[in-house]
């Protein structure tokens, strides 16, 4: 199936590849239609012919299909496995039965773990394929527009533990990331939105990446861009979105060469996610990734509002970005905020008392990585902001 043509898109195929200088050697593939290059690309890269292919079981049937019969057709030894939907997914339970598959089939470590969906399946698949046989192959086919432009570059994986998110995990980074934009079509107006919230940080981060890495801004800056072109909604067929996510793509890959290990310029990335992650979990996953960092990211600006550092013109230009994006910007009001405070005093990110919170400067697009606060005061101006 090759929606390409219908669609109307014209953006170009490419191969990004990335090394480092910590020898990490990965690559994107991207283009509408690369999903059925998936066997080439495998077999390209001269792995072993056994593949563990990881797939959740609300992904439409034929963009499996596709991928299963493109590896087949290059005769890999394909063992298909089904995980459950969404954060369900990242778990030690359904690790266990992965790692356990793999070694009934005798997988050497020259063989792959192939991951076809959201962030939740490139996650736990990347976590699965860096500690078998303490790493084996890991290639990525993300089909949201979350993990398109996010989740599935950059090299981090994890599992979620009872006490939070992504509590276990690795970084580790995929032989290839295979991004096809027409996989959006099947996607529900939720997800592609959810997708959204990551995009509004990256726009709100731009300068900071810009300035420190090879990136190149565009002739507008992202988030006035956003704006335009997806006044009228999100949709799959909109030809701004190809571009939009090569753009995102190209500036994690910038971060990420940088500081691969998220030692200082990466925790740029980190926007909204403090808050975000706390009401994840405190709404039992019910509020998505997306939305969650857009209520973060607006609360980042909120603060830094009271603190003095930013405007309150940027600060409602943020949510007037949201609004336009159909995003939220609120923290649910039947979330319980006294246990969205424990959650966030348990962030993966404190230092003894204090967080490390990524938060906005005075010039839209820029962040500060070196602001700390304490769980209490981070606490207060939450409850402060909910009043
Ligand atoms: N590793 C990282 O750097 C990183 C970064 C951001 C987010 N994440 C993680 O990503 C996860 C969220 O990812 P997500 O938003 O992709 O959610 P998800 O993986 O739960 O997928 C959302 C839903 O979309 C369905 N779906 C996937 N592709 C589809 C398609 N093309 N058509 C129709 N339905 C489709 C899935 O089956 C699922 O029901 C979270 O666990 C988050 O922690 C990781």
């Amino acid at each position: 199936m090759r929606l390409h043509s219908q669609l109307g898109h014209n953006d170009q195929a490419y191969t990004i590849l990335v090394r480092s200088s910590l020898d990490i050697q990965s690559r994107v593939d991207y283009g509408y239609g690369v999903r059925d290059k998936t066997g080439d690309i495998l077999k390209q890269l001269n792995v072993g012919k056994n593949v563990l292919l990881l797939c959740q079981t609300s992904l439409p049937k034929q963009w499996l299909a596709i991928v299963h019969q493109s590896l087949d057709m290059q005769g890999f030894k394909v063992r298909l496995h089904l995980l459950p939907d969404g954060e369900d997914a990242k778990n030690l339970d359904v690790l266990a039965e992965c790692w356990q598959l793999m070694q009934a089939e005798e997988f050497t470590r020259n063989d792959s773990v192939v991951a076809v969906g959201g962030g939740a399946v490139t996650d736990i698949a990347g976590f699965c394929a860096s500690t078998y046989l303490r790493g084996i192959n890991l290639f990525l086919i993300p089909t949201t527009l979350l993990a398109q432009v996010d989740a599935s570059v950059g090299g981090k994986t994890g599992i979620n533990l009872k006490a939070g998110k992504n509590l276990a995990g690795s970084f580790y980074f995929p032989r290839s990331v295979i991004v096809d934009p027409e996989f959006l079509t099947t996607l529900p107006a939720r997800d592609l939105k959810s997708g959204m919230g990551e995009i509004v940080k990256y726009a709100f981060i731009e300068d900071t990446i810009a300035e420190a890495t090879d990136y190149k801004k565009g002739p507008r800056a992202l988030h006035s861009s956003l704006a335009d072109n997806f006044a009228g909604g999100i949709d799959a067929s909109n030809p701004a979105l190809g571009p939009l996510i090569s753009c995102c793509i190209r500036m994690k890959l910038a971060v990420v060469i940088k500081d691969p290990y998220e030692k200082n310029l990466r925790r740029c990335l980190n926007l909204g996610h403090t808050l975000g992650h706390a009401i994840e979990k405190v709404s039992k996953y019910a509020v998505s990734h997306g939305e969650s960092v857009s209520i973060g990211t607006v609360f980042a600006f909120k603060l830094a509002n009271k603190i003095g550092i930013v405007s309150d013109k940027d600060t409602a230009q943020v949510e007037t970005l949201n609004n336009i994006l159909g995003l939220p910007s609120e923290v649910p009001g039947d979330l319980d905020r006294d246990e969205l405070v424990r959650v966030l005093a348990f962030d993966k990110k404190r230092q003894g008392d204090s967080i490390k919170f990524v938060l906005p400067e005075k010039k839209l697009g820029r962040v500060s990585l070196d602001f700390s606060i304490t769980a209490k005061e981070l606490s207060k101006y939450l409850k402060q902001e909910q009043a």
